[in-house]
């Protein structure tokens, strides 16, 4: 469940933090790279993520009272303390305590949540690096907190509550991270659809390896990239609005959903030159063309079609940075590398600003893809600690166990 030196590291911890007598349950909850289908999910489009091999994880001690303690590994990150309310208070605005308290409050909106813990915490998901280090905080004490209050809920449904618990720390976020984080199953990455949460994991070649990359740039979703993040969302509803009064959509579907499973694409992107403008009728073009990729990439997987898989995320990735205007001159880079090295395809994954690209290339070319990333990249980053370049596992979402 956890890696020994890990749990082991955790346990003396938690004996210094908070004496005896020790914890009882370990919970654990995954981080996520997305395949293709980015900025697609808050507008009700499918995602096509796998759950990674790095996760953050909670070592307990049930509370008899609501209060809700909390040690970190990483010093950086210091104690922290709560008590569990309908409304609690968050700190300020991008601690990390901020993710427990989303959890805690939006479960004690619904149910009689009586009881709190001590807990010692360690992740080891790069932090803002689009791999929703913040989710898996945010569904660890999640899981954690339903264990010891006794709360039950069928897996959609907990998907569903922790995105909505998410939107504490203020970003209007989509659902595909706590999904996923959730949701995930070792050996297969998953297409994601919402409203309800439906999934259908998809077994992962085995020849095909995903290289992640972190540009070492911070894309803070609850600092800096927040703004620019909930702006798309707001930019994604407009565009669609124009689009439906228009007259030549009278008639159609007037959901993304509707429209990119009742339209052609080519017809769709035809209308919406007429129909929108400017940035606009760009982010239109990328959420449509992006939801419809999000299909044909599952059925390339199927196949293993890794040509084609590759070749829709060159296209995902091109219209990210020309249409949707989120990639940056580092993912960029990485993307070139990637891609000069040998990959079949590369794209920036998650929300963009900076985070991780990810690259698509089979077994054989992974040594020289990684080997070009190292060199052209972090050679010239001091910053690089080893932690930033590997090799994604499709690995199983989140889980409590009893110690
Ligand atoms: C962030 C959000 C997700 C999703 C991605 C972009 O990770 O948390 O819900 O919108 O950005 O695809």
């Amino acid at each position: 469940m956890l890696e020994p030196e890990r749990l082991a590291a955790l346990r003396a911890q938690f004996a210094q933090s908070y004496g005896d007598p020790p914890p009882t349950l370990l919970a654990r909850a995954p981080g996520r790279v997305n395949l293709i289908g980015e900025h697609t999910d808050y507008n009700g489009l499918p995602v096509f993520p796998m759950a990674l091999q790095r996760n953050v994880a909670y070592l307990v001690r049930p509370r008899a009272d609501a209060r809700v303690r909390l040690v970190n590994r990483e010093a950086r990150y210091g104690a922290r303390e709560f008590e569990i309310e309908r409304a609690i208070p968050p700190f300020e605005q991008g601690d990390w305590g901020n993710y427990v308290k989303a959890a805690a409050q939006m479960l004690a909106t619904r149910f009689p949540l009586r009881r709190g813990f001590d807990a010692a915490v360690d992740g080891n998901v790069p932090l803002a690096a689009g791999l929703s280090s913040s989710s898996a905080t945010l569904v660890g004490a999640l899981l954690a907190l339903m264990r010891i209050n006794q709360v039950e809920l069928p897996l959609p449904e907990l998907q569903e509550l922790a995105a909505q618990a998410e939107r504490y720390v203020g970003v209007a976020g989509g659902g595909m991270d706590q999904a996923i984080s959730l949701g995930g199953r070792a050996g297969h990455a998953l297409v994601i659809d919402f409203h309800p949460v439906r999934m259908q994991p998809t077994p992962m070649p085995g020849d095909w390896r995903f290289v992640v990359a972190n540009t070492l740039v911070m894309a803070e979703k609850s600092g800096a990239a927040r703004e620019a993040y909930n702006a798309r969302t707001r930019e994604c509803r407009e565009a669609l609005a124009r689009f439906l009064a228009h007259p030549s959509a009278a008639g159609l579907p007037t959901s993304y959903y509707g429209l990119v499973h009742g339209v052609p694409l080519e017809g769709l992107l035809t209308l919406a030159g007429q129909a929108l403008e400017g940035e606009l009728q760009k982010r239109f073009r990328h959420v449509v063309s992006e939801g419809a990729r999000v299909e044909e990439a599952r059925l390339a997987m199927l196949r293993g079609d890794a040509r084609a898989f590759g070749r829709l995320m060159d296209a995902s990735h091109r219209s990210l940075r020309e249409d949707y205007e989120v990639s940056s001159s580092e993912l960029d880079q990485l993307v070139a590398i990637a891609r000069e090295a040998g990959a079949l395809g590369a794209r920036l994954s998650g929300a963009g600003f900076g985070g991780c690209s990810v690259a698509l290339c089979l077994e054989r070319e992974a040594p020289r893809v990684v080997e070009a990333l190292a060199r052209r990249y972090y050679a010239a980053r001091p910053a690089f600690s080893g932690e930033a370049l590997f090799i994604a596992e499709a690995s199983d979402g989140a889980r409590v166990v009893e110690l």
